[in-house]
């Protein structure tokens, strides 16, 4: 069972520290990773491309590739690392991801993607689900969207993310591809109105509760990049809106439920930048919200930054809160 929201594979983005941060704003949002590519974890280091805490579940694995028995190869290993999903990425427009045929150009290519499908669903138990787009370049009809569908639905995927924009595979970074040419949310309803066994999860463009309530009475789920991302509270107000989990009651709760987290990655090799970049706009629309913003991002990369970074970062909002005030306590009363 899918939760209803979801947060989008974000590359360089929705790594494992942020995926970590996510999850403490949101208890049930099923969270992606960055896309990896199946060459990446066939040659790659496995324990450091694919290891994560087990608080991120439900975790999804993207894979980026198009060939079959490599694609069920690092499924499998996702699969053995814990995560609950494994996702095909059929979405990303880059020109490097289509030089190594996959992404967004593999939506001219159902009977590859049906193939992949079916390879992984042979090798692991976990769901196997396709992230796509409505379509590519000037193959933007609905046929030709159900066409790719059908194909790897009879393979047996059920679970399509659809990125309700089409995707230029010429003249468009992947970055202006995300902006235009414009969203089509039609397309997506009419998709779950069409084939209505299939679960069908919206993306594109969703900024507020209230989108996602008006998606939700159309289609099975609603995934959230961007907006997730830059207003990382965005996600309490889903979890409250469409969740049922327990949230944080403000943000230096978050903050507070961060700290030994950080502590512990850090004692482990981790950098405090490496963390603290997805934190940049937990405080986003509040006042001092720059100011926390700028002291992180002055400070954390610095040789030996430590959690009295984010000490600091707290202590330049204009109500730092009871966390800094029981912290420097803590540290008064164990002569620290
Ligand atoms: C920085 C960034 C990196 C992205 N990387 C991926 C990726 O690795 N795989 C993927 O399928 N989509 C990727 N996307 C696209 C998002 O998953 C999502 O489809 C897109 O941002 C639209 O959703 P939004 O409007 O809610 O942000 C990326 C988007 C951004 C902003």
């Amino acid at each position: 069972m899918q939760s209803k929201i979801s947060v989008a594979p974000m590359m360089d983005w929705t790594d494992r520290h942020c995926r970590y941060f996510m999850r403490l704003l949101s208890p049930s949002a099923r969270l992606y990773t960055e896309m990896v590519t199946a060459q990446a974890i066939h040659h790659g280091d496995q324990q450091k491309i694919l290891a994560f805490d087990p608080l991120e579940h439900p975790a999804a694995l993207q894979l980026g590739g198009s060939d079959p028995e490599l694609m069920a190869e690092s499924a499998q290993a996702g699969a053995s690392f814990g995560y609950d999903e494994i996702n095909i990425n059929v979405g990303c427009p880059s020109d490097r991801v289509q030089s190594g045929q996959f992404g967004a150009c593999l939506m001219a290519a159902p009977d590859v993607v049906a193939a992949c499908v079916r390879s992984i669903r042979s090798s692991v138990s976990v769901p196997v689900t396709i992230k796509t787009r409505i379509g590519i370049d000037d193959r933007d009809d609905y046929s030709f969207l159900l066409d790719f569908i059908d194909a790897t639905a009879e393979a047996g995927c059920d679970t399509y993310i659809v990125h309700a924009r089409k995707a230029i595979l010429q003249g468009l970074s992947p970055k202006e591809n995300r902006s235009v040419p414009p969203l089509n949310y039609e397309r997506v309803y009419q998709l779950k109105a069409d084939r209505p066994k299939l679960t069908i999860v919206l993306n594109g463009g969703v900024t507020t509760v209230a989108e996602c309530k008006a998606h939700l009475a159309q289609v099975d789920g609603v995934m959230v990049g961007r907006q997730a991302y830059h207003e990382p509270w965005f996600l309490t107000e889903l979890e409250s809106a469409f969740g049922g989990g327990s949230v944080p009651r403000d943000r230096y709760d978050v903050v507070a439920a961060m700290l030994p987290y950080v502590e512990h990655e850090l004692a482990d090799g981790a950098l405090l930048k490496h963390i603290t970049r997805h934190m940049l706009g937990l405080f986003a629309g509040l006042p001092g919200a720059r100011a926390w913003r700028r002291y992180l991002s002055e400070n954390a990369h610095r040789n030996g930054a430590d959690s009295s970074v984010i000490m600091g970062a707290l202590a330049r909002l204009p109500e730092p809160g009871n966390l800094l005030a029981s912290k420097e306590s803590a540290a008064h009363s164990t002569g620290g």
